[in-house]
């Protein structure tokens, strides 16, 4: 079967990773998950003590970090500099500071061109905030994946309630709003429908239904 590539881009929370996770598989394509690119350069910046305020010395760590995303039994692994960092990039810090890194436009314009570059070959399942509107603007098949801030916020708590003892759903619902303002209001590719993708509002929706959704969409355009 002809290769294409998919598009799912959403607000925080929305379920994106476990839905194109599962799609991928279906159609035996490559996941990337960039939201975990934009955390890994996060991490680097905390664990140098840099304020994601400081743009040039956020930007130079984003320029310097050698970024390898891998698939692995869990989904994609992720490594910086040669070292598996996929368990310290979900913590409440990098939470509460990914968006400020995420709307530098340095750090933007290196990895989307290392995106741009992954989805060349297409067979590509990718998935964040820019994508149908930045990274594959061509992509032959793009949704918009959405559901209420309180349903998001609690599908995050029932992934992080073991790990995380103490967190509440309001403290993710605070943090889901503050990331999705500024992610939304930033200048650089701000997180918006692009007018060609489909809009799945996942509310009411099993994962399932929202997977089978995205591949009819699949059967029918590519
Ligand atoms: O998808 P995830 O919630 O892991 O993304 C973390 C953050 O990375 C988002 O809140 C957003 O600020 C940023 N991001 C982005 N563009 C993408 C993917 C993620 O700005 N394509």
């Amino acid at each position: 079967m002809e290769k294409y590539n998919i598009a799912i881009d959403g607000p925080a929370g929305a379920g994106k990773s476990t839905i194109a996770r599962r799609v991928a598989d279906a159609l035996g394509f490559v996941y990337v998950d960039t939201g975990a690119m934009y955390r890994a350069v996060t991490w680097r910046v905390l664990q140098q003590g840099i304020s994601p305020a400081d743009t040039e010395r956020v930007a130079d760590i984003s320029r310097n970090l050698r970024l390898e995303l891998r698939p692995g039994p869990e989904g994609q692994q992720v490594y910086a500099n040669g070292e598996d960092i996929t368990g310290l990039i979900r913590t409440p810090e990098v939470n509460a500071n990914v968006s400020d890194v995420a709307k530098i436009r340095e750090v933007r314009e290196q990895l989307v061109r290392k995106q741009k570059e992954m989805t060349a070959a297409k067979g590509v399942v990718m998935d964040g905030r820019d994508i149908g509107t930045h990274v594959i603007p061509d992509a032959e098949v793009k949704v918009f994946l959405t559901a209420s801030p309180r349903v998001r916020a609690e599908r995050r708590f029932h992934e992080m309630k073991d790990s995380q003892p103490g967190l509440t759903i309001e403290q993710l619902e605070q943090d889901i709003a503050r990331r999705d303002k500024i992610d939304e209001e930033r200048e650089v590719s701000p997180l918006m429908r692009a007018p060609d993708a489909v809009l799945i509002d996942s509310t009411n929706l099993t994962i399932p239904e929202v997977v089978e959704r995205i591949l009819e969409l699949c059967r029918a355009k590519a």
